[in-house]
């Protein structure tokens, strides 16, 4: 197996409204190595979203190709696509959307229904305290804090055991404290082999990861390491975030 996870070749995405087609990505040549944890940045309607999509095989590129750890996705029928996102990406969504009045427990078991395994209660308690809620186990989502939510938003992507973390503004509805909290975890899952691609508006954001790739208008127009990376290790000795 290669180290490169995620390839596009000449990725593009056009959806026709009517007579009129908007291109909302454009030729994307995009590369991810195993273990990277990737900003993708860039102004609204630049074609992140769209990118997260096709990447995390909820949809499908207008053009161009795909290879998922080797896999040409464009030749996978629905079901096969199906089974290549459930056993590969774990997905994280702005709005966490959780199953409203559904303890953590049985939020975090959905996914091994959906991938047609009996839900291992065990695993899926296991996911939740990997994310610091091993106290909130029976609490339904309302019961929860935003940045609780987000925990079993994580711990559900995390349950099926995924080897890339897809999240596309996992920060977005959360307070400055709770989403450095966010970013630590989302950092010692990546320290601990997991890929992470995470689209974000805020530079702070951004500055957790170990490369930023900027869109505009559906091209990439630059990828380049993180500079002044935060660490993690960094936050704890501050005494700010605690997990
Ligand atoms: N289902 C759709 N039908 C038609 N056009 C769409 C659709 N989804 C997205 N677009 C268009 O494609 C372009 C890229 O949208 P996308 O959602 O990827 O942007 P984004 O970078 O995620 O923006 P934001 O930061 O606001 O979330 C936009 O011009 C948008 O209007
Ligand atoms: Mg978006």
């Amino acid at each position: 197996m290669t180290d490169e996870i995620i390839r596009t070749e000449k990725l593009s995405k056009c959806y026709a409204l009517g007579d009129i087609e908007v291109h909302a990505l454009i030729d994307v040549d995009f590369t991810v190595t195993r273990g990277d944890f990737v900003a993708i940045m860039g102004p609204s309607g630049s074609g992140k979203s769209t990118l997260m999509h096709i990447l995390g095989c909820l949809d499908r590129p207008s053009g161009g190709e795909y290879y998922l750890e080797g896999v040409p996705v464009g030749q996978l029928d629905d079901q096969e696509l199906a089974r290549v996102r459930s056993g590969k990406i774990g997905f994280v969504f702005q709005a966490f959307n959780l199953l409203p009045r559904t303890t953590a427990l049985d939020n975090v078991s959905l996914p091994m229904l959906y991938g047609g395994r009996r839900p291992d209660r065990r695993l899926a308690e296991e996911a939740l305290k990997r994310v610091g809620l091993g106290d909130r186990l029976y609490h339904k989502s309302n019961e929860l804090s935003g940045g609780q939510q987000q925990r079993v938003a994580i711990a559900r992507a995390l349950v099926t055991s995924p080897s890339i973390i897809m999240a596309d503004e996992p920060t977005g509805n959360l307070a400055t404290q709770q989403s450095e909290e966010i970013m630590q975890l989302f950092q010692e899952l990546n320290d601990d082999g997991i890929t992470i691609i995470l689209v974000t508006h805020e530079a702070e954001i951004g500055d957790h990861a170990r490369r930023i790739v900027r869109f505009l208008d559906g091209r990439i127009v630059s990828d380049m390491p993180v500079e002044n990376r935060v660490f993690a290790s960094d936050l704890l000795s501050q005494g700010g975030a605690t997990s």
